[in-house]
């Protein structure tokens, strides 16, 4: 499914059920069924300085809260910046979720006034994520951004 088929399919179901909480684990399910690199997908949202799990498809991970810059999650808040990490071995701030993961990258949800929380998805695969993954990332996350700015 491409960008705008998921972006439609989110948009109709937040005015439908105008439910926030069903709309983002709607968000994780078609973002992880839409990549088979994508081997953990998750959205974190930020809680005063902390970013909790709101939803993921994926083995179950320690890091349901994470404090802003801390680890890979919690540096891109901090910096205000998206990250792709090709290589999450080389890391010193990394906090693994799986030892099988090896690329990682993060999307913030954001809007010109706030950081919500971020789309975070980890791939087993060695630079799995390219500019094509930012740019759908990107498009899912500012629509999100619209939904939890209201
Ligand atoms: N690896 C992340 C933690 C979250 S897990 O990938 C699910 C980090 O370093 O912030």
């Amino acid at each position: 499914m491409d960008t705008n088929s998921i972006i439609g399919q989110l948009k109709d179901l937040s005015s439908a059920s105008g439910n926030r909480d069903e709309t983002l684990k709607e968000a994780v399910r078609l973002i992880h069924a839409s990549n088979p690199r994508y081997n953990w997908t998750g959205i974190y949202l930020l809680e005063g300085d902390t970013l909790v799990l709101h939803n993921y498809i994926g083995k179950p991970t320690e890091h349901t809260h994470i404090q802003v810059g801390v680890g890979v999650c919690g540096t891109a808040v901090a910096e205000t910046r998206d990250i792709n990490v090709e290589d999450v071995t080389k890391l010193d701030n990394y906090l693994a979720c799986s030892l099988e993961t090896r690329a990682e990258i993060v999307v913030l949800i954001k809007d010109s006034e706030k950081i919500y929380g971020q789309i975070d998805i980890d791939s087993d695969t060695p630079g799995a994520f390219t500019d094509h993954d930012e740019q759908f990332l990107g498009k899912i996350a500012d629509h999100l951004a619209t939904i939890l700015g209201v």
